[in-house]
């Protein structure tokens, strides 16, 4: 089965087809597909709800669709490559045979402790080949997974898991993650103590660390399995099931579940991996995030293993034991597609060209990027140094609501232009709008960017809150999907990402909701008020800048920030941690009460020659003293 588009009139052809006949479009992607029953609809659509459908009363098991189908032809094949953290210790290359098994039998684990379809579970794992084994299982039992990233602290793990009424957890003693040794149980063991719903922790042993195992509640990954056949039914779903539920930060409130469901998501994810890197059958793909992302769901599980792809899973970080490790590994199982995110780029940049000297990196044929706007510099080091030239860079432009990649170059097919996501993959209908919703049409246009039309693998709802998903997504431009990004058309028709246009920062490729930090450091008991907003940083992309109202209680200042940046470590995860924190006596407030951000944006980011319009402010002298106290030269 292919649907691999193979030349730019090859892909002008297929866009057109899927806007003027979507429905037949994506019927015809979806035949190759395993299904055990078909779709009375391709879909249904109604922008009021808003509800989407796609495949309609369509049953099918995504598990099916990784295994059953490809073990005639590649049984022998390596699904997934695993190295470790420490380069020293044994890597595994599990056939897709072997996972098969492996994901089999976990499921019979799960159902033995009690789980059933439609439960939710929660998987709190380091990058290890059982992650991906869990999540399988989940899929094969029709459970629904949420998987948490492993550096969230235990009050976010505890937010997700009552949100979402978790049953179960899969977790591990401990992670490994560079020269760190993090101690994962414990973190769950006190999210427990909030929470009511979960019944079993599976605990995957990893590093050993000394646990507690509380008796009844906590079981090891290997008893779960001991006793367990390595054959397993596959449940049998609607298309329209939740596969999982991925919890993400919007401009308000906490981080809210991102649902994905079966039928549309499989249907997608494949095709769009396919095609951005155009994988061929002995490609060896690697894909360097985490699976407690969108891009870890997509492009490091389903996506590359329902193409029957060999993709690679790497526990570590880039810089362990050596900057070089990520062109090391490279080498050592001649990566064909390599995708990262431009803050690793932007890092492994900074140490120079010693680190990617000794490497040949000649296996590579596609180079990725995703998670945040690439700047020209880093899109240059990475396509001269790493892609040496003549390998295509996809900048994949996409988000956790949108299941898979939305604008991105072809590789090797739609032409390069440095920073830009390009075009839209079919199916796809991205339009830019002004501020009233008015669509820019034509080129050389910058605005809004929304999607006017659905695609499979979007987002249905946001878990046990519609309301909220329709506030957030279709409000502001009713009936059309907003995405929150700013775009520019160029004048070639092509497609520049210009980042948020709403509260979210995008720090390292993490996003993060300002408000949700703001949240965080209210907890502190010091702190009166505080506001928080991105500036440029070099590495990061963005960086986290906090302006606290504190009370008067003498304490140092860098005490009292050092005990900030430990709260919001503690509340949400070293990722959300201020770099900056700006002790200031007030905060720039318009009269009615709001906080005027874009003055606080320029003198985070050091840029205070325009401030605008400061006279609605209800006390524009404290703009004076909050420059002051940043200490700009
Ligand atoms: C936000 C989504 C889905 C990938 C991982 C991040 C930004 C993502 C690009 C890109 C410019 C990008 C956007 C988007 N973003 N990819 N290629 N160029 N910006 O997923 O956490 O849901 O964040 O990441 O601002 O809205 P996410």
């Amino acid at each position: 089965m292919s649907n691999k588009i193979q030349s730019l009139s090859g892909y002008i052809h297929e866009y057109q087809k899927s806007v003027n006949e979507p429905e037949k479009f994506w019927a015809r992607i979806a035949d190759s597909f395993h299904w055990q029953k078909p779709w009375d609809n391709v879909l249904s659509w109604n922008n009021e709800g808003p509800h989407v459908k796609w495949f309609e009363n369509a049953k099918l098991n995504i598990t099916e669709n990784i295994f059953e189908r490809h073990l005639f032809t590649h049984g022998d094949k390596a699904a997934i490559i695993w190295e470790p953290n420490d380069p020293n210790l044994a890597n595994k290359i599990i056939s897709y045979r072997e996972l098969f098994e492996l994901t089999c039998q976990f499921s019979n684990a799960m159902l033995a402790q009690g789980v059933k379809k439609g439960d939710r579970v929660i998987i709190y794992m380091p990058m290890i080949p059982e992650a991906a084994v869990a999540m399988l299982a989940c899929a094969r039992i029709g459970a629904v997974h949420s998987v948490v990233f492993a550096g969230f602290s235990s009050s976010a793990l505890a937010d997700r898991i009552i949100d979402c009424e978790a049953k179960m957890v899969l977790t591990s003693d401990g992670n490994f993650r560079g020269s760190k040794n993090i101690p994962v149980k414990a973190v769950v063991d006190e999210a427990l103590e909030k929470t009511s719903t979960v019944e079993k922790v599976i605990v995957c042993k990893r590093t050993n660390a000394e646990v507690t195992m509380a008796s009844g509640r906590d079981i090891w990954w290997h008893d779960a399995i001991r006793e367990e056949s390595k054959i397993n039914t596959a449940e049998s779903l609607d298309a329209e099931d939740l596969l999982f539920i991925l919890y993400t930060s919007g401009s308000t409130g906490k981080p809210k579940g991102v649902v994905h469901t079966t039928g549309g998501y499989m249907v997608y994810t494949q095709y769009s991996f396919e095609n951005v890197f155009q994988y061929e059958q002995n490609d060896v793909y690697w894909c360097t995030a985490d699976i407690g992302w969108i891009t870890g769901h997509s492009y490091i599980i389903y996506g590359p293993l329902l193409s029957g792809a060999t993709t690679l899973m790497f526990e570590g970080v880039p810089t362990y034991p050596h900057p070089g490790r990520f062109w090391e590994v490279v080498d050592k199982y001649e990566v064909n597609q390599f995708y990262t995110a431009p803050t690793a780029i932007r890092a492994l940049q900074a140490q120079g060209l010693g680190p990617v000297a000794p490497y040949k990196l000649d296996s590579l044929k596609v180079i990725g990027s995703v998670g945040e706007p690439i700047n020209e510099e880093a899109w240059h080091w990475y396509h001269d140094h790493i892609g040496k030239g003549n390998c295509p860079l996809v900048d994949t432009w996409w988000q956790t609501e949108t299941g898979g990649i939305m604008i991105s170059p072809l590789a090797g097919i739609t032409p390069n232009k440095p920073a830009h996501a390009s075009l839209p993959l079919p199916g796809i209908q991205p339009i830019i709008v002004d501020a009233e919703g008015n669509e820019l049409k034509g080129n050389n246009v910058e605005g809004n960017l929304c999607i006017k039309f659905p695609w499979p693998s979007m987002l249905r709802t946001t878990y046990g809150d519609h309301k909220r998903f329709k506030e957030t997504y279709f409000s502001a431009y009713p009936g059309m999907y907003f995405t929150g990004d700013g775009a520019k058309r160029d004048h070639d028709g092509y497609i520049r990402i210009l980042g948020r246009v709403d509260d979210v920062i995008n720090v390292s490729g993490h996003r993060m909701g300002t408000a949700e930090v703001e949240n965080a450091i209210n907890e502190h008991p010091r702190v009166i008020e505080s506001a928080v907003v991105g500036f440029p940083h070099d590495i990061k992309g963005q960086g986290i800048y906090a302006y606290v109202i504190c009370d008067e209680d003498g304490i140092s200042n860098e005490i009292l920030i050092d005990e900030i940046k430990n709260t919001v470590r503690k509340i949400i995860g070293p990722i959300a941690k201020p770099d900056e924190i700006q002790i200031v006596p007030g905060l720039p407030k318009t009269r009615s009460g709001k906080i005027m951000r874009r003055i606080l944006r320029k003198v985070a980011s050091k840029d205070i020659s325009n401030l605008g319009d400061t006279s609605t402010l209800l006390n524009p002298e404290i703009v004076e003293q909050i420059i002051a106290g940043a200490q700009i030269k």
